[in-house]
């Protein structure tokens, strides 16, 4: 219940208002992003990389209203592959449509996004495309496909709570694409997506489990990832694998900047292909109201913020 009152939460003005300028929300807010600028993201890849773990970086925002704003994100990025490279980094830049323009225009949404995927590709880098709220499955999915027919180095999250994933993947799959697992964090309805935890998992391990499959099918198909951090789940992924003869270097795990550090290393050290997560930017209200709702236990570390 409390999952869906964050979730609810995340949409008012007022609170966003509110606790945005709260110095104890901006300490909260520190356990899931190293700071607000790209730098902090890239320092904090660069010490992940001394661990053997690859990152993804996302400046955080959504529903961009201005077509100047979308352009400003596009051009932040372009920027953001230039430092990844000269810096070194093994840092892959992973965007959201709505923050690319597409509730202006999905014209504009396009032609930007094939501007960053252009760049990354040029620069031996990936894009990978975030999945949003139900509103945008169909959209993403078909911009997703356009750049996956031009750029083979791109990636989409593919959310396991939707009852249509299954249909989906398949498509997915059937062009070769790198498909990102997740669970799913938004607010859905009982009609377009499963609701208690176990629902979820077993249609993620369904999900997962076929994805395996393409892959052993096809060793060259896309890239194949598993972000959660639900380390029971991933172990039977884990074991469905091995008991079919399927590398563990054949997929990756991915998972969120903060979250489950420990394991992030254990496996790393394990042999398995970890990346973390990276968010940093102002615009983290929704975005942190997600991670709350994700483990509502969470709220401690804000009420220890607002002693501290
Ligand atoms: P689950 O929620 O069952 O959590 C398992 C365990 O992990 C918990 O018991 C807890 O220990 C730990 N944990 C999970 N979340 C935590 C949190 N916030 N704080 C502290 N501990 C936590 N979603 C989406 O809709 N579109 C997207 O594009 C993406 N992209 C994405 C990329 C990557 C790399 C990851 C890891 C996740 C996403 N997500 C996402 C979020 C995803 O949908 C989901 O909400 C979270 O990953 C939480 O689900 P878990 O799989 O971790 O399992």
């Amino acid at each position: 219940m409390l999952r869906g009152v964050l979730l609810k939460a995340s949409g008012s003005p007022w609170l966003k208002d509110h606790l945005m300028r709260r110095r104890f929300a901006s300490r909260a807010v520190r356990k899931f992003m190293p700071g607000e600028h790209l730098e902090d993201a890239l320092d904090a890849a660069a010490n992940f990389r001394q661990h053997g773990i690859g990152t993804v970086i996302t400046q955080l925002g959504e529903n961009v209203t201005q077509r100047s704003q979308a352009e400003g994100v596009c051009q932040h990025y372009l920027h953001a592959l230039e430092e990844v490279r000269s810096r070194g980094l093994d840092a892959e830049p992973s965007v959201k449509l709505t923050q690319l323009g597409l509730d202006v225009s999905q014209d504009l949404c396009a032609q930007l996004l094939d501007t960053i995927a252009a760049r990354a590709d040029a620069l031996g880098n990936y894009l990978w495309v975030d999945m949003e709220g139900s509103a945008y499955t169909d959209v993403t999915l078909e911009l997703y496909r356009a750049l996956r027919s031009k750029y083979r180095r791109t990636g989409v999250a593919l959310q396991a709570y939707l009852r249509r994933s299954p249909n989906d993947l398949e498509q997915l799959l059937s062009i070769g694409a790198t498909v990102r697992l997740v669970k799913g964090a938004y607010r859905e309805p009982a009609d377009i997506a499963f609701q208690g935890k176990q629902h979820v998992d077993e249609a993620y391990y369904a999900l997962a489990t076929r994805m395996l499959r393409a892959k052993k099918d096809d060793a060259n198909s896309g890239r194949m990832i598993f972000g959660t951090h639900d380390m029971r789940l991933f172990e039977r992924v884990v074991k469905f694998a091995s008991d079919n003869g399927i590398a563990g270097t054949a997929y990756e795990v991915h998972m969120l900047y903060g979250i489950r550090t420990n394991d992030q290393l254990r496996l790393v050290k394990e042999g398995y292909k970890v990346r973390a997560l990276i968010s940093y930017g102002t615009a983290w209200f929704q975005w942190y109201m997600r991670r709350l709702a994700e483990k509502p236990s969470n709220l401690w570390f804000v009420v220890r913020s607002i002693v501290g």
